[in-house]
């Protein structure tokens, strides 16, 4: 086949090699990070090939807010159960903190299942290191006080649906979950860099409200000597007012979280934070449960790695939270789900008996057809045809 110059590798060459390419001083900005790491050199991020330097000016080596010289005195959150609290500490913060989220049972039961967990996958030799000390991800497989947490259940999480009703308003009903795994700070580990959990939007901002908000789980207590998160108060102001310029003049030091075990802190996903250096001898893990807006692709493919006991026992909100319920903008399968909403129960968009398909290895998938098909195949030969008449006869 003879293709015209222009399509060819060369021609497509010669092309490109002319010219501007559109939004390039924009795409290839890497701002604001371009800027701030050159502007504020205690921003960089330590080498993992050397020794972590725990005296120098780097943004790891700081504390908590109370005893922070930039920040002691200022009225950083605390714990609170007030919603109007919470609204006013997240606008202002970028974070909020919320007191006894988890009641002491449900958070014991929380740290012991997980902290099982990951020794298990440590000695079995799955576990997931990174620099900082271990992650566990996946939650939802591993036991029920995760899935509780997904779902909000208070058995589980007592301030669930406080915790869902914020999530709500920030998100915008329909948000499902990222995903839901611990980070571990093991001693002797190094600190993440200070990054923004919506970052790959970057350099596009978000510069009234976020697309992405976690909930943490504190399931032992943090402060300055375990690692408590690092987080740069109110710098989700910050970094969306740079923008793509990259420029911001003075920029405030991080501090340590500190709380208590059994709180939970909802973060907006445009503040700076990281994992902290754990300079104690015990690690020191947290659960990071990431949520976006319902047409987003999620961090964990829970469609692929759920357990299929889990699905078959999930509720219509789980399902939903996990991206299990298609809509015109996401996730659609074989078409199926376009037109829906997106909103929990509803079986347009219900893409769970595909799934279970998939498990007993009977996906019947729709391929190539021609007219003449049509003498020997029905709608019910395919899975969509199957699905479909599900749909119905819940309208019939
Ligand atoms: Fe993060």
């Amino acid at each position: 086949m003879t293709l015209p110059y222009a399509f060819t590798p060369e021609g497509v060459n010669e092309a490109r090699s002319t010219g501007e390419p559109l939004f390039h001083t924009f795409l290839k900005s890497r701002e604001p990070f371009e800027g701030l790491l050159r502007d504020h050199p205690w921003l960089k991020p330590p080498s993992t090939r050397a020794p972590l330097d725990l005296e120098g000016d780097h943004y790891w080596n700081t504390t908590t807010g109370d005893q922070h010289p930039d920040w002691v005195g200022v009225d950083l959150p605390k714990p609170t159960q007030s919603l109007a609290q919470m609204r006013s500490d997240f606008d202002v913060w970028g974070y909020t903190l919320v007191e006894e989220g988890l009641s002491p049972l449900q958070c014991k039961k929380f740290l012991s299942r997980l902290l099982a967990q990951a020794e298990a996958e440590a000695a079995i030799g799955i576990d997931l290191k990174t620099p900082s000390g271990q992650y566990v991800p996946c939650l939802i497989n591993k036991g029920d006080c995760f899935r509780g947490a997904i779902e909000h259940d208070p058995e589980h999480v007592q301030a669930g649906p406080l915790i869902e009703a914020f999530l709500d308003e920030l998100l915008g009903h329909g948000w499902i979950c990222h995903s839901f795994l611990a980070n571990g700070a093991d001693p002797g580990g190094y600190p993440q860099g200070l990054h923004l959990d919506q970052g790959p939007l970057l350099p596009w901002v978000t510069e009234v409200a976020p697309a992405l908000v976690n909930t943490m789980f504190i399931p032992q207590a943090v402060d300055d000597e375990n690692g408590g998160t690092l987080i740069i108060p109110g710098s989700h102001k910050l970094i969306m007012r740079a923008g793509s310029a990259g420029s911001i003049d003075s920029v405030p030091r991080p501090i340590n979280l500190k709380a208590p075990a059994g709180t939970l802190m909802v973060f907006d996903g445009r503040v700076m934070h990281g994992t902290g250096v754990n300079r104690t001898d015990q690690r020191r893990f947290v659960a990071t449960m990431s949520n976006v807006k319902s047409w987003m692709r999620q961090q964990e493919n829970w469609v692929v790695s759920t357990r299929p006991e889990v699905i078959q026992a999930a509720s219509a909100k789980l399902l939903h939270r996990m991206g299990m319920q298609s809509l015109t903008w996401g996730a659609t399968v074989e078409g199926f789900g376009l037109a829906a909403r997106g909103w929990a129960g509803d079986r347009l968009g219900n893409i769970q008996k595909f799934r279970e398909a998939q498990d007993r290895g009977d996906y019947r998938r729709v391929g190539i057809l021609n007219p003449a098909d049509a003498a020997h195949l029905s709608a019910s030969d395919f899975t969509l045809g199957e699905v479909n008449a599900w749909v119905q006869s819940a309208n019939a």
